[in-house]
């Protein structure tokens, strides 16, 4: 594959490789299962869509009962830059007194997470802990373990395993960094 590549009216350069991916999520998994060792089983919730390829590698390293449920997040309305305005849909389970884990792919404002994290605080839920694929600590006040963050990133607009630029590169094993 080239080492850059073009979506839409973008170029991306590769950033981070499939097989330090499966490294770091391996890690996180192992990292998770630790953190509810004491929990009977938990309850995941995978933001849709950029989290669903980091989620689905995620479980199968895992060994925690859990119940999975996909929620709709939507903030970048198919730009670069997250809009601010959180849109939530999916929410179905009886969530209280359960220990909730989110599955983000990306922690970038941090919006996202702070209008789950007030859902499901409405739903008196017993804990909720926060794993992301990438974060980008510079951009939001997100307290996040970094045992449970892949990667910290620099403010960079990336696509690839999951990530999307209107629409497309959700498929790219790896992480892509826009260079234009
Ligand atoms: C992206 C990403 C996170 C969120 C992060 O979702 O998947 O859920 O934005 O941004 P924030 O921290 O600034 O809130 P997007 O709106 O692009 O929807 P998608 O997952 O369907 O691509």
């Amino acid at each position: 594959m080239s080492s850059i590549i073009r979506i839409q009216d973008l170029r991306f350069t590769e950033y981070v490789t499939p097989d330090d991916i499966a490294d770091r999520v391996s890690a996180i998994g192992k990292a998770l299962d630790d953190r509810f060792k004491d929990v009977d089983s938990i309850i995941t919730i995978i933001t849709l869509k950029g989290a669903f390829m980091f989620a689905a590698d995620l479980v199968r390293k895992m060994h925690t009962p859990m119940r999975m449920e996909m929620v709709k997040a939507s903030s970048y309305k198919g730009g670069t830059v997250s809009t601010g305005t959180v849109e939530l849909s999916g929410f179905s389970e009886s969530y209280a007194g359960k220990h909730v884990l989110i599955i983000e792919d990306i922690v970038d404002s941090g919006r996202t997470i702070h209008a789950l994290q007030d859902a499901l605080h409405e739903k008196h839920i017993a804990s909720c802990t926060i794993t992301a694929l990438c974060s980008k600590p510079s951009q939001h006040d997100i307290d996040i373990s970094q045992e449970f963050v892949g990667f910290e990133l620099q403010p960079v607009f990336i696509v690839g395993y999951g990530l999307d630029y209107k629409e497309m590169g959700r498929e790219l094993p790896g992480i892509w960094r826009c260079i234009d």
